[in-house]
């Protein structure tokens, strides 16, 4: 079975109180990184029908401030599926208050697995791309999956050929 990206799409939006913001007024980064993991894990599961688990954070730019009282929407999509694990993309943006207009402040790429109840890895569906920014995500996803593994201590640099292949040529 394959399955397109905007079928795992999930949106979560909600405003930043003020407990949840570091001494400047901003977002606190580690309620920021919750949001995004439970976002990506409804992804996960909606993209896989399983349980899921978070294996890795690939990466996260906090790239711009989150005042308290933002709006905040977090959008996750399954970014390319592999035997058992998904990469999840997720894209965090802020409203304006007056004009409505949204802009980015900060995106975030997860690795979920799917595993069985007793916590074992089991075979999700293909992802099939559509959009062109789904193209480009999903293209780019083995070298991440590679250099994710390699700075977990669980594959040998020697063997990341796609990866090598982005500096060599
Ligand atoms: C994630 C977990 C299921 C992987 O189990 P494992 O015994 O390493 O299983 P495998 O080696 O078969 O790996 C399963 C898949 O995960 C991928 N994977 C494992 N670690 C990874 C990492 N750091 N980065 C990217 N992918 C990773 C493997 O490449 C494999 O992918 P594939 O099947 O699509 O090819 C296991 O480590 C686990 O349960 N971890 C705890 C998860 C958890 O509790 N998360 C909540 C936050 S603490």
């Amino acid at each position: 079975m394959t399955k397109t990206p905007k079928e795992s799409l999930t949106i979560l939006t909600d405003i930043v109180l003020p407990g949840e913001s570091n001494p400047l007024g901003n977002l606190f980064g580690g309620e920021l990184l919750a949001r995004m993991d439970r976002a990506c894990s409804i992804a996960a599961r909606r993209h896989s029908h399983s349980i899921v688990v978070t294996a890795s954070v690939n990466h996260v730019a906090f790239n711009n401030a989150i005042p308290v009282g933002s709006v905040v929407t977090i959008e996750a999509k399954v970014s390319r599926a592999f035997k058992s694990s998904m990469e999840i993309y997720v894209d965090v943006w802020i409203e304006d208050r007056e004009s409505q207009k949204r802009s980015k402040v900060n995106e975030g790429i997860y690795t979920f697995v799917a595993v069985d109840k007793l916590g074992k890895p089991i075979t999700v569906p293909q992802l099939e791309p559509e959009t062109k920014l789904e193209k480009e995500r999903y293209e780019g996803a083995l070298r991440r999956k590679q250099l994710s593994l390699i700075l977990s201590g669980k594959m040998n640099p020697a063997d990341a050929d796609e990866l090598r292949a982005l500096f060599i040529g």
